[in-house]
């Protein structure tokens, strides 16, 4: 039976709130005990705590504005209606999302409605009274003959533009499928004009899906200029909206990311021993002895994310303005800054739990470690995310190094698939671990919990539970039934 390779860990970082969490003994396995594997658990005041930092940024420029939510990244009620609590806004992008908005205690004036919309959404959005983020000139049109046909106010609109360039530019903006092009601005602005009496232009915006400050400091450039169009129009509007993509920092050691990393590219060589499931390469490949392709993950260890991204990218020179600070060309102008994040203020709002069910060894010797999920129930694989589970014992205790002899293995789903793996990856652990006991998959709230699940094989979907803590324990409800004021002693 083959010795695990040599250790190569991803250890996830871990604030204090998830740390207290994990460290809780006996809660989380009898959560699990209750309401079955895979279990979602989330932490609503830590969504608060992180909308506070966005704003702190705000306030370190002196912009004001708003947050918006961008509510597609976790489907959870209890975080919803905890930062309903707050002065947090959201951005929904489905005719779902903002009944569930709305629901959850958010007033009209604090929802937008962003992505492409069917005509339900844009009917639903005109009617209560919510700004909508005009994808197209199309989507200007139809909402236009909805407030005629239906004799609606006017109605709040932005409009999201793309594929931004400018004078003397170097960084150009990636081409989205969204958004009109900056190029095309004159046709929209007719199409707003057009449409004077049912739509009132409020702002413009963007969203890049991209982790440069470059290319996203080009982009608020020009809809500083497109702004400035829309004013020499007679047009007023004032916000300029920002997107999201702030981003995460998920992994505790910037050192493990960078030695993974090269140690997957040697593996993909040839010059070590594989690292992954049949060769797997994340992207890379192997042309006769040459690296080719590009390793399409997404940088888990990243030491400027969330609230201080922000805060770096308003203090970048705006390039085409003469240089100075792009918050700068936003306060002179008296602007709004509108931002939509969504992972990032989901980092640290929960995790996946799952139990495992089985130990064995593939025909090379390695150890399988089954459990109680489907790939979709976590996927940290399918977004890129390289991070390690936390390795919890039957009575709640976290294996740390040290308690018995590393394990590098491979962690599967418990669906009759082969694709079913929830690591395409050897994953180490501090030991192996044995059935009964639990894997928790930390810091996955963002995307990675609930966007992709499926009810394949009649299995079912990880039931969601909000955790907090009141005097020094942990206490929890389920999610559809949490809301922010049945909490003595707690917040708000
Ligand atoms: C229009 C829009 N706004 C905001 C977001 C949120 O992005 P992130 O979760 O990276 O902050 C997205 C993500 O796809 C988006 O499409």
């Amino acid at each position: 039976m083959p010795s695990s390779p040599e250790p190569l860990s991803l250890e996830p970082r871990l604030d204090v709130r998830l740390a207290s969490l994990l460290g809780a003994g006996e809660f989380l396995p009898s959560l699990v005990d209750a309401l079955g594997s895979p279990l979602n658990v989330l932490l609503p005041d830590q969504i608060a705590e992180n909308a506070a930092r966005f704003r702190a940024a705000y306030g370190t420029h002196r912009l004001g504005g708003q947050v918006y939510f961008a509510h597609k990244a976790n489907r959870s009620s209890a975080l919803l209606r905890r930062l309903a609590a707050t002065d947090t806004a959201v951005d929904v992008a489905s005719l779902g999302e903002l009944q569930h908005a709305l629901g959850a205690g958010f007033a009209p004036d604090r929802i937008m409605a962003t992505g492409p919309k069917n005509r339900e959404f844009l009917w639903l959005a005109a009617r209560t009274g919510v700004t909508v983020h005009a994808d197209s000139a199309g989507e200007l049109d139809e909402l236009a003959a909805l407030a005629r046909a239906h004799q609606l106010a006017r109605i709040r609109v932005l409009v999201r533009l793309s594929a931004f360039d400018g004078p003397g530019v170097k960084v150009l903006t990636r081409p989205s499928r969204f958004g009109t092009p900056a190029g095309e601005l004159d046709p929209l602005l007719k199409t707003v004009e057009r449409h004077a009496d049912v739509l009132e232009l409020t702002g413009v915006g963007y969203h890049l899906d991209t982790t440069s400050p470059e290319e996203k400091a080009r982009a608020l450039e020009g809809c500083v200029r497109a702004l400035d169009v829309c004013r020499s129009r007679g047009l007023r509007p004032r916000a300029v909206d920002i997107g999201g993509g702030f981003g995460v920092n998920y992994l505790a050691h910037a050192a493990q990311w960078e030695r993974y990393t090269s140690e997957l590219t040697a593996a993909v060589l040839g010059h070590r021993p594989p690292l992954t499931w049949r060769g797997h390469g994340y992207g890379l490949r192997n042309d006769a002895g040459t690296l080719r392709g590009a390793l399409g993950l997404y940088p888990a260890h990243r030491p400027v994310a969330g609230a201080r991204y922000l805060d770096e990218l308003l203090a970048l020179p705006a390039a085409s303005f003469g240089g100075r600070s792009l918050a700068t060309l936003l306060l002179e102008n008296l602007y709004d800054l509108y931002t939509e994040p969504g992972r990032a203020l989901v980092d640290q709002c929960g995790l996946v739990l799952a139990r495992v069910l089985e130990v064995r060894r593939t025909d090379s010797g390695e150890p399988l470690v089954r459990l109680a999920m489907k790939a979709d129930d976590a996927g940290l694989e399918e977004h890129g995310v390289l991070m390690d589970p936390v390795l919890l014992g039957r009575d709640g205790t976290r294996a740390v190094a040290g308690d018995g002899p590393a394990a590098g293995v491979y962690l599967a789903g418990s669906l009759c698939l082969e694709a079913d793996l929830i690591t395409r990856r050897m994953v180490f652990l501090p030991r192996l671990p044995r059935p009964g006991e639990l894997l928790a998959f930390v810091n996955t709230a963002g995307y990675c919990m609930d966007f992709q699940t499926s009810r394949a094989q009649h299995q079912p979907v990880a039931r969601k539970v909000a955790a907090w803590q009141e005097d020094s324990s942990w206490r929890w409800c389920l999610d559809e039934q949490y809301w922010p004021i049945t909490r003595p002693g707690g917040e708000p």
